[in-house]
């Protein structure tokens, strides 16, 4: 099997070629010059050209990708890696000339690994089959438009299962752009992932480096709390590879890894989160400008384009007032199901708990006790699809008094 493939980054190409050497022969080019001339000699000889879309930047796919066709031969099967940098318009033109001329794509946001895997099972045509993680499973949150609740969902999930049940948890702040969970439980800056973005990085992290970055709190034994980044802006700057090692580590380290994201998919923790995720849940209220603006801009022209869909996802309709848009209405403008409803806390409850650092879930009063109930209602379901037993609410109460009366 003869295959060229052509990047603008030469050490990618060579780590893809290492991968794939020994079942394929393969030939590298870098630069468009380097791979026209190439073509030139060998074209009409191979049998896959694949080339990723970041070589012909400043070049109309229609004309860069017509002139490889004509550079091959009818046989040659040519696949277009999409670049993370391109626009969903552009995105949108390249998989229309796919169908039409006859080539396949790959999407953008993999890592080499998962790339090279993607390139040999077209090319042997077999399908890539996905590693089992055995251990923890992973929960993503994220809200459908900001503020829609996506952190006061996730810590409230991750306290609720973690009185009930002696399994290790991790709550981890990946929601590079509003960290917030720091803020909500009132916690300290000297922890959180800043401690091992470097270890994170390299591939050096262990269980007990991750242990040593997570926050604690004494009434949960069972409960690690990894707070997020101070340098927001740093939000773009995360690698896919960062994030695929901090989710390894998680996995080895703990039952249940429970990720709050951000709901903008524009950086590479958010989607690789969200492709790690064995369920996501996209936190909605029931407001035009969450359950459809919102929501169909970031699927239709991000989501979309990097393989899921609507199905994917679950909804947790937060703020759920009964009256405003039927459960019905929003399911069917966002085409998935809502599994839980929250209702809304009211008299500023919300903010009063961010701003004293007390989780709205581990307050002890009368008028959070809906809220508590659906978000218990939505762990059990949660626990028991992960075949988790959670015990009976008697003790639960009985940790967050207790905890009440520490704080008091
Ligand atoms: N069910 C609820 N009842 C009352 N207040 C709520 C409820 N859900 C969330 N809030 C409040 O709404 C505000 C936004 O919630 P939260 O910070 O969880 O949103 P978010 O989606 O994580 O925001 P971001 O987009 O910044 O990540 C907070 O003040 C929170 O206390
Ligand atoms: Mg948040």
């Amino acid at each position: 099997m003869n295959v060229m493939i052509a990047m603008s980054r030469p050490q990618s190409a060579d780590t893809i070629s290492s991968i794939l050497a020994g079942s394929m022969e393969i030939h590298t080019a870098f630069a468009q010059n380097d791979l026209q001339k190439q073509l030139t000699a060998k074209g009409d000889k191979l049998d896959y050209l694949v080339v990723d879309e970041e070589l012909y930047q400043n070049t109309y796919p229609w004309f860069w990708i017509s002139n490889l066709l004509q550079a091959t031969s009818p046989n040659t099967k040519l696949i277009v890696i999409i670049s993370e940098q391109t626009d969903s318009l552009y995105k949108e033109i390249i998989k229309r000339l796919a169908l039409d001329l006859k080539f396949s794509i790959i999407p953008s946001l993999l890592t080499l690994d998962e790339l090279a895997k993607e390139i040999r099972a077209r090319v042997l045509n077999k399908p890539v089959v996905k590693e089992k993680a055995d251990k923890g499973k992973v929960i993503s949150f994220m809200s459908s438009a900001p503020k829609d609740g996506a952190t006061t969902i996730a810590i409230s999930a991750a306290y609720t299962i973690a009185a009930k049940t002696n399994k290790k948890i991790i709550l981890v702040d990946l929601n590079l752009k509003s960290p917030e969970i720091r803020d909500h439980l009132g916690l300290k800056m000297d922890k959180g992932y800043s401690v091992i973005q470097a270890d994170c990085d390299s591939g050096s992290l262990d269980s007990n480096m991750l242990l040593r970055a997570c926050d604690q709190d004494k009434s949960f034994g069972n409960l690690y709390i990894l707070t997020g980044i101070q340098r927001r802006e740093w939000a773009e700057k995360f690698t896919l590879e960062e994030i695929e090692s901090l989710i390894k580590v998680a996995r080895e380290t703990f039952d249940l890894v429970l990720i709050d994201i951000h709901t903008f998919p524009d950086q590479a923790a958010t989607v690789k989160v969200a492709k790690e995720a064995d369920e996501r849940y996209v936190v909605v209220q029931p407001i035009v400008t969450s359950y459809q603006s919102s929501w169909h801009d970031w699927f239709t022209n991000v989501w979309h384009h990097h393989g899921f869909s609507e199905k994917d996802f679950q909804l947790i309709l937060n703020r759920d007032s009964k009256e405003a848009m039927s459960t019905f209405s929003i399911e069917r403008s966002m085409g998935t199901k809502i599994v839980a409803n929250v209702p809304n806390v009211g008299n500023g409850m919300g903010i009063k708990a961010i701003n004293e650092g007390l989780p709205l879930v581990m307050t002890d009063h009368e008028e959070v006790t809906p809220f508590k109930q659906s978000i218990e209602e939505f762990c059990l379901g949660l626990a028991s699809r992960l075949d988790i037993e959670l015990d009976g609410s008697t003790q639960l109460r009985g940790k967050w008094y207790k905890r009440i009366l520490k704080r008091g």
